[in-house]
């Protein structure tokens, strides 16, 4: 199973960009705690970061066929990205939405997300935490698919074998 995170516009200015909001971490501390997480649960992942909407749009499209589950924070485009937002409802794949700081609590601008009705589920406030927190939850979520995915063929094998009995 395989997990792709996908952070957004000036992520990769963590640990200087106003550290009073976002904390003194970097990203790829971040993402050193996330892949230690994901080598102890047996599951793959891939990072990616990218200031640019388009690209963030085909590694969201790349991932159909190749990613079981996406961890995102579209950083400022959670806020304006339809076209984000409209890229993740087309890959159908399960995906957490996480923010660093609560944007509930932060200016009205940052209060809307165009993101958050097309996720599983949304973290935001609990720092870099929230990325430990998302990869807990996307464990359990492909967990899930998982067991579905072998009652089903065990349903249609017991099908299967009733139809040739
Ligand atoms: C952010 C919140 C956004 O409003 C902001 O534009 C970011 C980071 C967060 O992680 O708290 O760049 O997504």
């Amino acid at each position: 199973m395989k997990i792709v995170v996908i952070q957004g516009p000036n992520l990769n200015m963590l640990g200087v960009r106003e550290q009073n909001i976002y904390g003194p971490m970097k990203l790829e501390d971040i993402h050193a705690q996330m892949k230690a997480f994901a080598e102890q649960n047996g599951l793959d992942i891939e990072f990616f970061q990218s200031n640019l909407e388009g690209e963030i749009i085909d590694k969201i499209q790349e991932c159909l066929g190749d990613a079981d589950g996406i961890i995102i924070n579209p950083a400022a485009y959670t806020h304006t990205s339809i076209a984000i937002r409209d890229a993740l409802s087309a890959v159908q794949l399960p995906a957490i939405e996480v923010h660093l700081s609560n944007i509930h609590a932060r200016e009205e601008f940052r209060q809307k997300s165009l993101i958050a009705p097309v996720v599983a589920g949304q973290i935001a406030g609990m720092g870099p935490f929230g990325y430990h927190l998302a990869m807990v939850g996307m464990s359990q979520i492909l967990k899930e698919v998982e067991a579905m995915k072998q009652a089903r063929a065990a349903q249609q094998a017991q099908a299967a074998t009733q139809a040739n009995a």
